[in-house]
């Protein structure tokens, strides 16, 4: 199916006049530097496999990747030890339950079950292979770039306000210690996943990331090969199971493409083969979704006729 520009632009000014001032919901307010950010900034942007960029609002302003972070983990995790790694050391199942559920882990034996909940992801920081802390950092941080085409940075403001607040994520750390599901110190581990989170991108750098897991691994704009191909298939299945946590599955009901969200606001989708959309506005729904990054990104996908499981007659 060929879009032509003014096609994709359209639909994108519409999701974003049509929900940029959409009330509900609240930033996340456990992390101080985000409760203060404005919940009125809202920015568009699409990222073609070809490299086209389309956007709309604030689609240059930095905000906090936060567990969208967690899938150029998982990539680099997978570059590293393959498909059947991940399954064994983490597991790719969904939860069902909130992204920080301890309760999830006590069901499964202490296994995280997926990369994309804390658990899995601090799992998933700890396997990166890497001879030291800052090495492992430099490791992810360099795969964010990769995957974004960015010089991605860290906000110390942000890290900071992260590193003195996590304890929930640290008492998980050592849960995963304690049952051989952590492959470094739960002190290190902890340390470099909350620095993971703590970089700041705008959505067009976040619909490169997606863009570039949509053309087979290969970064559009840069043309840098980032993801092994084999894998890409892999994390999108991964973001459909997980990405939207508790309400997965009422996301790939309604809207059909995989999908990840961040309490900084950011939300990406990925249309295989074709494209990403990602939205951002910081106000998030009561399981850690962007309100109006969900509607604008879904806005996009049905005017734009993209659904994994749509099933089209035959005329
Ligand atoms: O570890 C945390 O709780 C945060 N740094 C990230 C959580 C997050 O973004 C969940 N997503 N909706």
């Amino acid at each position: 199916m060929y879009l032509s520009p003014e096609q994709i632009q359209n639909a994108i000014n519409t999701a974003y006049t049509n929900h940029a001032k959409e009330t509900g919901g609240a930033n996340a307010d456990y992390i101080p530097f985000l409760k203060n950010v404005d919940s009125n900034l809202c920015g568009l942007s699409v990222v073609t496999v070809d490299g086209q960029v389309f956007s709309a609002g604030d689609a240059d302003t930095p905000f906090a990747i936060e567990s969208i972070s967690k899938v150029c983990t998982l990539a680099l995790a997978m570059n590293d030890w393959g498909q059947q790694a991940i399954m064994d050391k983490i597991g790719v199942d969904a939860t069902g339950m909130p992204f920080n559920s301890v309760m999830a882990l006590e069901l499964h034996g202490d296994k995280p079950m997926s990369p994309l909940v804390n658990a899995g992801a601090i799992s998933a920081a700890s396997l990166i292979k890497a001879d030291s802390r800052e090495h492992r950092w430099s490791r992810i941080l360099q795969m964010q770039s990769d995957l974004t085409g960015t010089d991605i940075q860290i906000s110390d403001e942000l890290n900071e306000s992260e590193q003195t607040t996590n304890f929930h994520n640290r008492a998980i750390a050592w849960l995963l210690y304690a049952a051989g599901y952590l492959y470094c110190e739960p002190d290190e581990a902890v340390d470099v996943y909350t620095r993971q989170c703590s970089t700041l991108l705008t959505t067009k750098a976040l619909a490169t990331m997606g863009a570039t897991i949509a053309a087979g691994g290969i970064n559009p704009i840069t043309n840098k090969d980032v993801i092994k191909e084999a894998y890409c298939a892999s994390i999108l299945a991964e973001m459909t199971m997980e990405g939207m946590y508790d309400t997965a599955g009422d996301w790939a009901f309604t809207v059909g493409l995989p999908a990840k969200s961040g309490v900084g606001g950011g939300i990406l989708a990925v249309v295989p083969g074709v494209m990403a959309i990602a939205g951002f506005s910081p106000p998030l729904d009561p399981i850690g979704n962007s309100v109006r990054g969900q509607k604008m990104v879904a806005s996009v996908a049905q005017t734009l006729g993209f659904n994994l499981y749509q099933c089209a007659r035959k005329r």
